[in-house]
């Protein structure tokens, strides 16, 4: 179901985003934007800007941003032609039935189906469970102190005994026996023909960010082997990049969010208050997780299971948060298993409590540290402080790390002078605790160089679109191909040929994407600041590196993968002088 671009645009220019915005939060001007608290992570001063004259909006604080369809996505859970829908109502607008733009995708058709019949399978469930068939069920979700509320909130299911019942059902209602299978709901065996893959167990539908069902996890009822089945990988459903319960933790608006391990887990916290509770879908937690959750919240407490595979995995789990730029806590469920454990025993109260009193999650790291050494022994003692000054190399910010330098020599009772020698020892060994360099043009920071290829890409894309008078004086040396990925290229494509046509506008690219992901990418690559620069001159020497950097990285991946191809070869040459030619040269800033 997909409306022509034209009509998008109309839908898209005719619902201002400063008074569409402005009725669901108080915004108020301040210079060209209008300023409030961001609706997608919890903030205490303004870091939320919208734009009237680009029609689009930020937030500097934690990323979002996007154009007056990504917001109704955003914070109504839409998904984009609904918020088409709301949009092109509010306006007067009539849309057709149904209408198909020239780039109708089979992709976007195929996710829509394998959404489609994922919530059929969801209903179907749903409705079991309630049955005489799904009694069973029922009570042993009783018995694991559920209520009805609380089973229809996360909409729990129950699969029944028979192993072809749901497939059955969905072919009647004309879903395609393969649909079934690659949404991972059947399997085909030689033998026995197509089964389903769910069978005699309580069922979990996963849900996405928008509350849409992306696959399963099934628990058998007491025990036996697996304990759970989950869905397999589709084209909708990628474990790396989704978390069970943040469909609702995403909204709770608390400053932190519980990350667990278990489905249960998040269910009985979000029954007793606690909505702010994730959990990664029976795997490790991953950069791709961390990087969703830095969306919503900067701290990140981990309640996972108390026991040795436990600790491990919170081990892990601080090393990527941190990675990530997320601040890490960790909770003690002592004596308890498991939060699910927990809460039933104690109470809200008690793990509320537990909230407040999770262990930074250094001191976490170095505690399990110190399990491994006997501290009478001045050997193994020593040793110890050895690890922890390793530890404190970590950080890369000096005044972080004496804090920290500090605050551990305080409660290991160790001499100040001596740790932080030890430190300074090792950090000249390894060259980890260099302090972080000024970044001068907005270029030089701590990202990888694949990050930092994409940063100048976003700069200079950004640039453009605010300047689209100094494409002319680049377009020489760049085209869209200079970009690194395929979605930067899209956009520097179309961006380029609107600048031609005299009509850049970057609110109205975001919509040629229909992947939430995608539009988020697309509005942060037209929201990329560089750091203050005041001069002029200041301004021409980062834009001339922007250019210059977009166009070598581009230089250097053509002569990485460049073969025998002749035809490569002169594409390769050609850059080569037009780079050479770009490196003597100054652009000049009108
Ligand atoms: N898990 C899984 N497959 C298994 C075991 C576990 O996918 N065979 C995942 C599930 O997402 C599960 C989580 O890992 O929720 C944690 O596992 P575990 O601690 O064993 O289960 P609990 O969540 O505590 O479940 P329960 O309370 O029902 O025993
Ligand atoms: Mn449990």
């Amino acid at each position: 179901m997909y409306y022509s671009d034209h009509l998008i645009e109309e839908v898209r220019t005719k619902n201002d985003i400063v008074d569409v915005i402005g009725g669901y939060l108080r915004i108020a001007k301040k210079g060209s934007s209008y300023f409030g608290l961001c609706p997608f992570h919890n903030e205490k001063s303004p870091s939320f800007s919208v734009s009237l004259h680009r029609q689009m909006y930020y937030c500097f604080g934690c990323g979002a941003g996007g154009n007056v369809f990504t917001f109704i996505m955003e914070y109504e859970n839409f998904s984009f032609p609904e918020a088409v829908k709301l949009l092109a109502d509010k306006a007067g607008v009539t849309l057709p039935e149904v209408e198909y733009s020239e780039e109708v995708r089979k992709k976007e058709n195929k996710r829509m189906k394998l959404l489609e019949v994922n919530k059929e399978a969801a209903k179907y469930f749903y409705y079991q469970l309630r049955t005489e068939r799904g009694r069973n069920a029922h009570n042993y979700l009783l018995n694991r102190n559920l209520t009805e509320e609380t089973m229809q909130n996360f909409g729990l299911g129950y699969a029944n005994k028979n192993n072809d019942d749901l497939t059955l059902y969905l072919k009647n209602k004309g879903y395609d026996e393969n649909l079934v299978r690659e949404a991972g709901l059947a399997s085909f065996h030689e033998k026995h023909g197509t089964s389903d893959k769910f069978w005699n167990r309580v069922m979990f539908p996963i849900q996405d960010l928008n509350h849409r069902v992306i696959g399963f996890g099934g628990r058998v009822m007491g025990e036996g082997e697996p304990k759970y089945l989950n869905s397999p990988e589709t084209m909708v459903f990628d474990k790396s990049r989704n978390l069970y319960g943040l469909n609702f933790a995403r909204t709770s608006r608390k400053n932190h969010i519980i990350l667990c391990e278990g489905y249960l887990d998040v269910i009985a916290l979000n029954q007793a208050g606690f909505t702010q509770a994730a959990a990664s879908l029976g795997t490790a937690f991953t950069a791709g997780q961390a990087n969703l959750l830095r969306r919503y919240t900067e701290e990140v407490i981990l309640a996972y299971d108390s026991d040795a595979a436990g600790e491990k995995a919170i081990l892990r789990a601080i090393t990527i948060l941190k990675e990530c730029g997320l601040t890490g806590r960790v909770l003690n469920l002592a004596p308890y298993k498991d939060p699910d454990d927990f809460v039933n025993n104690l109470g809200s109260e008690e793990f509320e409590k537990r909230i407040n009193e999770a262990q930074n999650s250094f001191f976490y790291e170095i505690s399990v540290l110190e399990k491994g050494y006997s501290l009478n022994d001045p050997e193994q003692k020593t040793r110890f402080h050895r690890e922890i000054a390793k530890k404190l190399c970590t950080f890369s910010e000096e005044v972080e790390r004496d804090n920290y330098l500090e605050a551990v020599c305080e409660k290991y009772h160790i001499g100040f002078e001596n740790l932080r020698k030890l430190v300074l020892s090792y950090a000249s060994q390894t060259g980890l605790a260099k302090p972080v360099s000024r970044p001068k043009s907005g270029l030089t920071s701590k990202l990888s160089p694949d990050d930092h290829a994409k940063k100048a890409e976003r700069l200079l894309l950004t640039w453009l679109s605010e300047e689209p008078a100094l494409y002319g004086q680049v377009k020489k040396y760049l085209a869209a191909t200079d970009f690194s990925t395929e979605l930067y290229q899209k956009v520097a494509k179309r961006l380029f040929t609107d600048i031609e046509k005299g009509e850049a506008e970057p609110a109205a690219l975001i919509s040629l994407f229909t992947d939430e992901e995608e539009q988020r990418e697309v509005a942060s690559l037209f929201n990329t600041r560089l750091g203050s620069l005041e001069t002029k001159a200041e301004q021409e020497k980062a834009f001339n590196d922007i250019v210059r950097t977009v166009k070598k990285n581009s230089y250097a991946s053509i002569t990485a993968s460049l073969g025998s191809d002749v035809q490569a070869i002169t594409q390769a040459l050609e850059g080569r002088k037009l780079l050479d030619e770009l490196l003597k040269m100054n652009i000049k800033l009108p």
